[in-house]
């Protein structure tokens, strides 16, 4: 339970402080490598440490929370004192609009309720056609590829954004596709130099950080009213999904008189939705990919799931339960590459995690990258092993041992989507070709999401069978 104030704390139960620089704490590490930080952290203080950034007086003090409980309570059974109004969601919001990922309240409520018809089941399932058929004109690309090489990371996150922009959108992005793999990750890292800085220069003031940012938002306003405008112009919905697709229902609203969307709020909601759903997605299937290329024992495995599952045909939604070995792959994946590595609330009152004492108005930051790693769960951390994920093992483990996919109230609503767009890709992929290693190690990135910061490439052999029916 929350609790009112943080007077009479009493002692050993104050929140250990990682040690820093004398001046400015630990600003460098965090923006050097912020994930290495926070496991430095568990490691050398347990599960929850503060971890301090800049000169004092200006200092941000971020309290983290690494344990699979802590994590529980910020997220589901003490949401509503954990709020997202921390400095990371706030300049996302600036950046990138008040959208179903960054809105709260009466606003997000409204938000939710409006879109969550395209998230059930149902409608979930009825995707998968479409993500069949870009798969298959992604892989219609590689025949051509230099050397049988391609670069995976690339690779996924052109399917991923031609994925979610057909299905949610209706249109396609071919023409944009650079655009937006230029822009955004200017945008995020701007927006995570801001989120951990102290204290930021206005945006407004024409430096040349701000300018770059600018010029980079300017380029993906234009990208959505181009997609809002097409999709005006009387194009059909979306193949392969029955009904509406995100903008018939946003348009809809538009007319409704107490839910009326601005343009602004329009472009807003097909921004958030750009970006929580294909840079995500993209990055677990190509760490997916890159490491059953590295590991072919399981590769031949997931191989042989899938030949024997699907024999010739094309996967459909009902084939997610019949593949549990690929979940499995792909679940490990996610634990060891988290696409959300971390998530920051601020806490409305103190509360008390694990014994300590997080204050009123803390910064809190959460870590899948650093509980997917954890020494009570995850034994030898570092290794690729999809056992870890039978049903038994999963049993076996508190539910938030693994949650990259957030949890409680503002749990990703993209989620089934996104396993059945991964599973139905890598099924489609991995029955066609073969995935070999060219990269042994893949440097990670953190922006909003996580990335592969460095080539991820694979040599392609083509399985001997057809695959005509796909
Ligand atoms: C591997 C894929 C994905 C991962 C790891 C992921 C992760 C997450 C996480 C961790 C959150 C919660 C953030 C927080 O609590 O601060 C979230 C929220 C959200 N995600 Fe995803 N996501 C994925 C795919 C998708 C897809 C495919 C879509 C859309 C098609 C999507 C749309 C959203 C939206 C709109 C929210 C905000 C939901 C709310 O607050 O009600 N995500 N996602």
């Amino acid at each position: 339970m929350a609790v009112e104030s943080t007077a009479g704390t009493r002692a050993g139960t104050e929140v250990p402080v990682l040690a820093g620089a004398p001046l400015l704490g630990s600003l460098f590490d965090l923006t050097s490598d912020s994930l290495g930080t926070y496991l430095r952290a568990q490691q050398r203080h347990g599960d929850v440490v503060r971890v301090s950034a800049g000169p004092p007086g200006l200092r941000t003090e971020l309290y983290c929370v690494f344990s699979a409980e802590g994590a529980q309570q910020v997220l589901a059974s003490e949401s509503a004192n954990f709020r997202k109004d921390n400095p990371f969601y706030q300049e996302i919001r600036e950046s990138l609009g008040n959208g179903l990922l960054t809105s709260q309240d009466e606003e997000y409520l409204r938000q939710r309720r409006l879109v969550q018809p395209l998230f059930t089941r149902r409608r979930v399932d009825g995707y998968a056609s479409a993500v069949v058929a870009e798969t298959r004109a992604t892989l219609d690309t590689w025949t051509g590829a230099a050397d049988g090489i391609v670069d995976v990371s690339d690779e996924m996150t052109r399917l991923a954004l031609r994925a979610v922009a057909r299905i949610l959108f209706g249109t396609d992005v071919d023409a944009t596709v650079d655009v937006i793999d230029r822009s955004f990750p200017v945008i995020t890292e701007y927006v995570l130099r801001r989120g951990y800085s102290p204290a930021n220069i206005p945006r407004g003031w024409p430096t040349p950080g701000n300018r770059r940012a600018a010029a980079a938002m300017d380029e993906l306003y234009a990208v959505c009213d181009r997609i809002i405008a097409e999709r005006r112009g009387g194009e059909d919905g979306p193949e392969g999904a029955e009904g509406e697709d995100l903008l018939t229902l946003l348009a809809a609203a538009q007319s409704a008189d107490d839910a009326a969307f601005d343009a602004g709020e329009l472009r807003d909601q097909v921004l958030i939705f750009l970006l929580a759903g294909h840079e995500t997605t993209a990055t677990s299937l190509a760490f997916a990919l890159h490491l059953l290329a590295r590991h072919p024992e399981h590769q031949e495995r997931a191989y042989e799931e899938i030949s024997r599952v699907l024999g010739e045909r094309a996967p459909e939604a009902g084939d997610l339960d019949r593949l549990p070995y690929l979940t499995q792959v792909l679940k490990e994946a996610m634990r060891l590459y988290p696409a959300a590595p971390v998530m920051g609330r601020k806490a409305v009152a103190a509360s008390r995690i694990g014994g300590l004492t997080v204050p009123a108005g803390a910064n809190v930051i959460l870590a899948p990258w650093v509980t997917h790693r954890h020494p009570a769960h995850w034994p030898d951390p570092e290794r690729f092993d999809p056992e870890r994920f039978t049903p038994e093992a999963e049993a076996g483990r508190p539910r938030y041992a693994w949650f990259p996919f957030g949890g409680g109230p503002r749990a990703c609503i993209g989620q089934h989507f996104s396993m059945l767009e991964s599973v139905i890709a890598l099924a489609v992929m991995l029955r066609e070709y073969e995935f070999e290693a060219v990269d042994r190690e893949v440097p990670v990135g953190v922006g909003i999401t996580l990335r592969a910061d460095g080539p991820a490439r694979c040599r392609l052999r083509r399985r001997t069978r057809g695959t005509e029916g796909a």
